[in-house]
């Protein structure tokens, strides 16, 4: 939105912005309950659409409000301001938000996967037509990470951002932590409902890349697409692996970072070894948190509820009140930026080995053809040896030296499945 565009007259006159709710589910419903409940001033809820929308029909919602599944007759309407798209996924909220902010209404979604693929475009059609597309909810649910960075920190200049943005992965890595095993512990995650029966939107980090490009381009002001952010599945973490940490002061968490370095982008998310002094060692279960790196004023750190009805229902209604009270996004002079998968890391490998002579030995040699200098090697004791984990810390080495080298090292008879390879963030 250009930064001298006022909001419409409407948002700062005595009539409330009146409100249609698309998606009554988890954050719409608790979305309705809270302007409700709470009556922010200059806000009226004045429409919920859904499909099949008479099973959704709640008896706590004032008869005044009207319930609908033609969406293009609300979207058509001059009796409402603001839609508030809560049914998620590209289509068809893509389409509603087109035509929403096309007919010159503002838009405030929780959707990370349509404003991670289309915030740029939505935004200039936004500011075209006069409307506002707020999206506070989209990254790290009720946590005000999107305000914090356009506002609070709006006189920084990012290095850095990263986080835990999947309460998911939280969740199963926060219980592996206590030596559960990853099947067991994602099960109980699908029977609270904090994961779905396909489980690869988190677990494989697409949904922690979709967050961490939006994040790019606010705090980075870097535009990517989030499928060129790498993502590696916390899938083969084991229990293991969370023992071999402990032993060099450090946990596992799925981290989502992104940051600039000697001129180069670098964006990742996969599960990493988080030292223990580190804030994001600190959240559980299915917490979130984002740390911001500030050029002048350091480190931020956000935390809280990532997800859940009411929490992202707090930061749908936040961007209303904000709408209703005339506040301005801060326009992003963000660029299209190119993702390198060079970074200079020290490194965790895990092999998991039918013990014989020389295996070691053979895996340094290997190593050190790529001039990689080997750290410590780690065995816990008691494992049988014809299935035995073991752990070699690398130092600092270039990401494609240490593929080339894993590549070589995957082929020994001796490994009964391919090397867990975990970055080891230095702080
Ligand atoms: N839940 C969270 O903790 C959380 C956190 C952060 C962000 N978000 C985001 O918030 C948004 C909503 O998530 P949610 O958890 O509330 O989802 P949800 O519980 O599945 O609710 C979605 C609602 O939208 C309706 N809907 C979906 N597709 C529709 C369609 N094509 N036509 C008409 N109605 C449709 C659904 O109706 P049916 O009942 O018929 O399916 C349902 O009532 C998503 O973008 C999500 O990514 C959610």
């Amino acid at each position: 939105m250009p930064e001298n565009e006022s909001l419409s007259p409407r948002t700062k006159g005595s009539n409330p912005l009146r409100i249609a709710l698309f998606g009554f589910g988890t954050v719409g419903s608790s979305a309705a309950r809270i302007l409700l409940e709470s009556q922010p001033e200059g806000l009226k809820l004045t429409h919920v659409a859904n499909r099949g929308v008479a099973r959704k029909k709640a008896d706590w919602v004032p008869s005044d409000v009207v319930w609908t599944e033609e969406f293009d007759a609300v979207l058509d309407s001059p009796d409402v301001d603001v839609v508030v798209e809560l049914a998620g996924g590209l289509e068809p909220a893509g389409t509603w938000v087109r035509k929403a902010l096309a007919t010159g209404k503002s838009v405030v979604t929780a959707n990370k996967k349509l404003i991670a693929y289309h915030g740029i475009e939505l935004e200039k059609l936004a500011a075209a037509h006069g409307g506002h597309l707020l999206y506070g909810a989209a990254v790290a649910g009720g946590i005000p990470v999107i305000p914090g960075i356009e506002h609070g920190l709006a006189g920084d200049r990012f290095d850095r951002v990263e986080g835990i943005l999947n309460g998911t992965c939280n969740f199963i890595l926060s219980k592996m932590e206590q030596g559960a095993e990853y099947a067991p512990v994602l099960a109980e995650a699908q029977a609270r409902g904090y994961a779905e029966a396909n489980p690869s939107e988190d677990v494989d980090g697409f949904d922690a890349r979709a967050k961490l490009s939006i994040l790019m381009r606010l705090a980075l002001k870097a535009e990517v697409n989030p499928e060129a952010i790498e993502t590696r599945p916390i899938t083969q973490v084991a229990a293991i692996d969370f023992g071999y940490a402990k032993d060099l002061n450090c946990t596992i968490r799925q981290i989502a970072r992104a940051e600039r370095v000697d001129g180069h982008l670098a964006a990742t998310v996969g599960p990493m070894l988080v030292p223990l002094q580190s804030p994001l060692a600190w959240s559980k279960g299915t917490e979130n948190m984002v740390m911001t790196t500030g050029h002048y004023g350091g480190e931020v750190v956000f935390s809280g509820h990532g997800a859940g009805g009411h929490p992202t229902a707090v930061a749908v209604v936040s961007d209303l009140v904000n709408l209703a009270h005339g506040s301005k996004r801060i326009e992003v002079a963000s660029a299209p930026a190119t993702i390198t998968t060079e970074l200079e890391v020290p490194h965790y490998i895990r092999f998991l080995v039918n013990d014989r002579p020389g295996i070691v030995a053979r895996i340094a040699t290997l190593l050190a053809t790529e001039k990689i200098n080997l750290n410590a090697i780690l065995q816990k004791p008691n494992f049988p040896l014809d299935r035995l984990p073991f752990v070699i810390t690398v130092e600092p080495c270039r990401t494609s030296a240490l593929r080339r080298a894993l590549a070589e090292i995957g082929k020994m008879e001796c490994l009964l499945e391919l090397p867990l390879d975990m970055q080891i963030l230095e702080k």
